[in-house]
């Protein structure tokens, strides 16, 4: 479990500190014995709180069951790419809506991969010697240009640009001589369904990666939200190409560079539709509750079904949950996180709307397959 730091970092000096936060995970406070908690004075059991609630804002990432498994997919692409010349090094793509821990996951994982690279050559990373970048990451701006992604590359490797007002060229050209000096073994680009691909039928933009994965031998390792249906995947509505596929509007489209080398992994928000899912959404409950500063609070107490209909299985929004209702656990000396307090704390609009929703459902159900079937043949 480690620290979640700041958001996006968008320098490799602000990297370097996100690793160091890693490296210095938010500790809980030691906790008294109950009889010494409630013997403490007013300013002492103060000063105690505070902790506890600075310590529940920070709170920590959990390692879920499906990080775990991109995590090892990664790792594994990265062994196949190690000998394997630039350009022709496959790379992976987690798509998945908002919200459900894709940066969070990459930056675990190249967290991860940094630190091991730091314990196993020190000697790279020798201040005086030629700067080393193992790990490049890019969150993507919204609306970004090719030019806009390079400048954000330059941007996060501390390069000057040769003139105000360059031009793209100028600055890729920068950014790829950089990248080979610099021994960048893990690039990632977040949140790459911000990359304008309407230029010119997305085509600059998918030229433009082409161009980065041919220069540099690192594995490219790209977030987005429905990237499958973008410009990344499908370059739209032209008539010529090798690996032809229809659109539902009869538009021929044909697969990019970027779909011939990348695997697709797929981040979804938690589900309890089977016996397994349901297990796996449960023990990230437990593990969260584990990490609680309270003193009353029994990991594996709270119920996994109402959390689900609440969050509908989103991670960020069963971290506010659990974070907001150790806060109040601790204000109102309840101790432990009851239902009575997490009724009373609003999530996310998303989350409370599919709540709503769900009990709308669950007041009105919906009739029964035969109902169905007899109101049909009426
Ligand atoms: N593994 C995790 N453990 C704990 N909290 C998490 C985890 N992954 C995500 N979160 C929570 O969800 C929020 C959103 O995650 P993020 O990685 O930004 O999602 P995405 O990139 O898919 O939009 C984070 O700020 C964090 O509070
Ligand atoms: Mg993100």
């Amino acid at each position: 479990m480690i620290h979640p730091g700041f958001s996006e970092p968008r320098t490799k000096e602000e990297w370097r500190a996100y690793l160091a936060a890693i490296a210095h995970p938010p500790r809980m406070p030691a906790m008294p014995a109950w009889a010494a908690y409630q013997a403490m004075d007013d300013a002492e059991r103060e000063i105690f709180n505070e902790a506890r609630d600075d310590y529940h804002s920070a709170f920590i990432i959990l390692r879920t069951p499906p990080m775990d498994r991109i995590h090892a997919q990664i790792t594994k692409k990265l062994k196949l790419n190690k000998g394997a010349p630039a350009g022709a090094r496959p790379g992976i793509v987690i798509d998945g809506p908002p919200t459900v821990g894709k940066s969070t996951l990459v930056k675990t994982f190249a967290a991860d991969y940094e630190m091991g690279l730091r314990r196993k050559y020190p000697e790279r990373f020798d201040p005086v010697g030629p700067d080393y970048i193992p790990v490049v990451y890019i969150s993507v701006p919204a609306g970004a240009t090719p030019k806009m992604l390079s400048a954000a590359i330059a941007e996060y490797m501390n390069l000057e640009l040769p003139r105000a007002g360059a031009t793209s060229t100028e600055i890729t050209t920068l950014v790829l001589k950089a990248l080979r000096k610099c021994g960048t073994q893990l690039f990632i680009i977040d949140d790459i369904h911000f990359l304008d691909v309407s230029v010119k039928d997305g085509r600059l933009a998918n030229d433009h990666l082409k161009n980065l994965a041919n220069f540099c031998a690192a594995t490219f390792v790209y977030t987005g939200v429905e990237v499958l249906k973008s410009g990344l995947f499908l370059e739209g509505r032209s008539p010529i190409g090798s690996l032809p596929a229809h659109t539902s509007d009869g538009h021929t489209e044909r697969a990019t560079q970027t779909s011939g080398r990348f695997t697709l992994f797929q981040l979804d928000r938690f589900k309890i539709d089977t016996l397994e899912a349901a297990r796996e959404w449960a023990l990230v409950i437990k593990s969260m509750e584990e990490e609680l500063g309270l003193f009353k609070h029994k990991p594996g107490s709270l119920d996994w079904e109402y959390l689900h209909d609440r969050t509908g299985g989103s991670i960020n929004s069963l971290s506010i949950l659990i974070r907001e209702a150790a806060l109040d656990a601790v204000a109102t000396g309840s101790e432990r996180i009851t239902k009575k307090i997490m009724n009373q704390i609003v999530l996310p609009r998303a989350s409370e709307e599919s709540y709503r929703n769900k009990r709308k459902r669950r007041r009105n159900p919906p009739p029964t397959q035969t109902a169905e079937g007899e109101a049909e043949a009426i």
